[in-house]
């Protein structure tokens, strides 16, 4: 998919997802392109955390809430920074403005791919200690 036609038909999918796994392959392709968004420094401060079992993202789930999202998604990214990372003497730190575009890549990579998602972070700030943001991707092709 062409990008311009990816930025327009990328949107928040809060419903239902299939429940078909996410190859390997995929899930490389979305995760490079959020490794490849800028940072800056080039610091590439957001740890990436790929979860596509199911037992565990049952477990999330339990945590964040019964949605049909994450009753349903087949592969979620949490996406991690530190919340008050130390500034290297003369420097500046950027964790969530490098997290958000690694974010958005990944929201664009999943949508050429034909995946929906969903960038989920509100009550995550509430629910856990980790300051992230998480993403929810499925195999709903050609929606
Ligand atoms: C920083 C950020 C946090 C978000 N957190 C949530 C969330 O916790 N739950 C949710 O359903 N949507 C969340 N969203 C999705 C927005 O609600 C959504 O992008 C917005 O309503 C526009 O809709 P669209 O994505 O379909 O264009 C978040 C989006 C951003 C950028």
């Amino acid at each position: 998919m062409e990008l311009f036609e990816a930025i327009e038909r990328r949107h928040s999918y809060r419903g239902a997802y299939h429940d078909s796994p996410v190859p390997e392959s995929d899930i490389r392709r979305i995760a490079q392109a959020g490794i490849q968004a800028p940072s800056g420094y080039n610091s590439q401060d957001t740890t990436f955390v790929i979860v596509d079992d199911r037992d565990l993202i049952a477990k999330i789930a339990a945590i964040l809430g019964n949605t049909p999202v994450f009753r349903t998604a087949p592969l979620l990214i949490a996406c991690i920074v530190e919340k008050e990372p130390q500034a290297p003497e003369g420097r500046m730190v950027f964790p969530i403005e490098n997290c958000a575009a690694a974010v958005e890549n990944m929201l664009l990579a999943a949508t050429a791919l034909g995946y929906a998602s969903l960038w989920y972070d509100g009550s995550l700030r509430r629910k856990v200690a980790i300051r992230p943001s998480a993403n929810c991707w499925a195999s709903k092709r050609g929606w």
